[in-house]
């Protein structure tokens, strides 16, 4: 995406110093800092520190930690050791098993055609490193799609409504900062607002970490889509006075059967959406769908997260980042990062075959492959 006229990705190969360059997203919005990963610790550390983060992003760099994970291992054995660390870096987001696994065996077939270890070696690195960016470009090809379907939703609104603003409402960060290019959740807004349709995007802080306040709300203004950041807890007073007409958050794992897991919050906005008849919407990729679960609730793993995102807040201060305590120093703090939000609460998903229902047999529709 463009920011200040340059194109911009937040993971890239950097073929010169053949290291993995990603935005450092925990400075922004008010610093742009761009760190390098040139090996499988850096790349548990930025997944597990949130250095990136967002679902598809996730995988992403978790596949390029297996291209890492080829130049620094000496057997098969600890190749494989580094590919269950890697997945092991955060809980919540299937799609990063999913790009581990994809590129890990892509890597063991060579293996397999090259029996002298040597040419193996280096076959793999460059097997692991176009099956890493191959993901990338599918990913960002991925929400290129949800973009253009999503972009019905928001026109038959603006139909509805003679032209007057759409008024869209997320949770967290699903923009192109999460997921290579466009976004998941955001990519409709993208397309509505290249489409010329008048829309305003009120956008969730999503504390403990902001991601709704710093990232969501760069991504928008960057692009010149209007926004308002509002707490968490505003959004259902909003939809009761008929100031939001459609939601649409991301997702980090859906099950087959439509449950979703999201940003903690994302829950209760589904209920409010419900009980105002406004349609919620869940936009992602087929690599953020887990088959092999049926029941979000009871099976997906929700990762807890240090209680210091809670207790302190970040921000900007004279042009200084200083973080600050909140709650009595004593207090103790629980942080659940993500909640499931069941089928019955999610009006459809918008994917990059289209949109569906949340019910197994409409998702399997689309999806009649998957497994
Ligand atoms: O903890 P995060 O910032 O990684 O959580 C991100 C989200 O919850 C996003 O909504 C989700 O990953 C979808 S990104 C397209």
């Amino acid at each position: 995406m463009k920011v200040d006229e340059k194109d911009i990705r937040p993971i890239w190969f950097d073929d010169m110093s053949e290291t993995v360059k990603v935005i450092d997203q925990r400075m922004l919005p008010h610093e742009f800092v761009v760190a390098d990963l040139s090996t499988v610790d850096d790349v548990i550390r930025a997944i597990k520190e949130m250095v990136v983060r967002g679902a598809p992003l996730i995988g992403v760099t978790g596949a390029y930690g297996v291209y890492l994970a080829t130049v620094h291992s000496e057997t098969e054995a600890d190749l494989m050791d580094e590919c269950n660390r890697l997945k092991a870096a955060r809980p919540t987001a299937v799609n990063l098993a999913w790009a581990v696994d994809r590129v890990l065996s892509e890597v063991l077939n060579v293996t397999l055609e090259f029996p002298e270890p040597s040419e193996a070696l280096k076959e793999s690195m460059t097997v692991a490193r176009k099956a890493a960016s191959a993901i990338a470009e599918l990913e960002a090809e991925n929400c290129r799609k949800i973009g253009e379907h999503g972009l019905e939703l928001i026109q038959e609104i603006s139909r509805e409504k003679r032209g007057e603003t759409v008024n869209l409402l997320t949770h967290c960060n699903a923009g192109w900062l999460a997921c290579i290019e466009y976004g998941t959740a955001t990519a409709p807004m993208y397309a509505a607002y290249e489409a010329g349709i008048d829309v305003h995007v009120w956008v969730d802080e999503t504390r403990p970490l902001n991601q709704g306040a710093r990232l969501t709300a760069w991504e928008l203004g960057k692009c010149g889509i209007r926004h308002t950041v509002i707490t968490d807890n505003a959004g259902g007073h909003l939809m009761q006075h008929g100031m939001v007409d459609l939601v649409i958050v991301g997702t980090d794992r859906t099950t087959g059967t439509g449950d979703v897991a999201n940003k903690i919050g994302t829950y209760l906005k589904a209920l409010a959406a419900k009980d105002n008849h406004i349609p919620f919407y869940v936009a992602l990729p087929s690599s953020t769908f887990d088959w092999t679960l049926r029941d979000g609730v009871a099976e997906i793993p929700i990762e807890k997260r240090d209680p210091d995102e809670i207790r302190y807040v970040q921000g900007v201060d004279q042009d200084t980042t200083r973080s600050v305590l909140v709650p009595p120093v004593d207090s103790p703090a629980t942080n659940y990062a993500f909640d499931v939000t069941p089928a019955r609460l999610v009006t459809g998903f918008i994917t990059e075959r289209g949109i569906c229902r949340a019910e197994e047999a409409d998702i399997r529709r689309l999806f009649p492959e998957a497994r």
